[in-house]
């Protein structure tokens, strides 16, 4: 049985890679910014909780630069 994959930031640049390629090696549950809001520790405990997954993969970030 392939492990639960959960991946946080699936519409960044690395996460849409992440998802077209994690499926060989797992079940993915990919979440974007609207399914996980990592500043939100509440919806990180319940994605957790909800799809117990065995790796958690996190390609979210801020990535705004300038803006830091
Ligand atoms: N791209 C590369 O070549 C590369 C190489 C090495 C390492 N990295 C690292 O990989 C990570 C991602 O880079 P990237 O190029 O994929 O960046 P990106 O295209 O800007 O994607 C970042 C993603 O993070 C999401 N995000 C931002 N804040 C969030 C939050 N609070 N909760 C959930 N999602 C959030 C964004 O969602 P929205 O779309 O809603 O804004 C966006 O989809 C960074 O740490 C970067 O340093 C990237």
């Amino acid at each position: 049985m392939k492990p639960a994959i959960l991946l946080i930031g699936t519409n960044g640049q690395v996460g849409r890679e992440l998802h077209r390629m994690l499926p060989r090696i797992g079940e993915v549950t990919a979440l974007d910014r609207a399914g996980l809001d990592l500043t939100q520790p509440d919806e990180i405990r319940r994605a957790i909780r909800t799809f117990h997954p065995a790796y958690i993969i996190n390609a979210a970030a801020y990535t705004a630069v300038d803006k830091a």
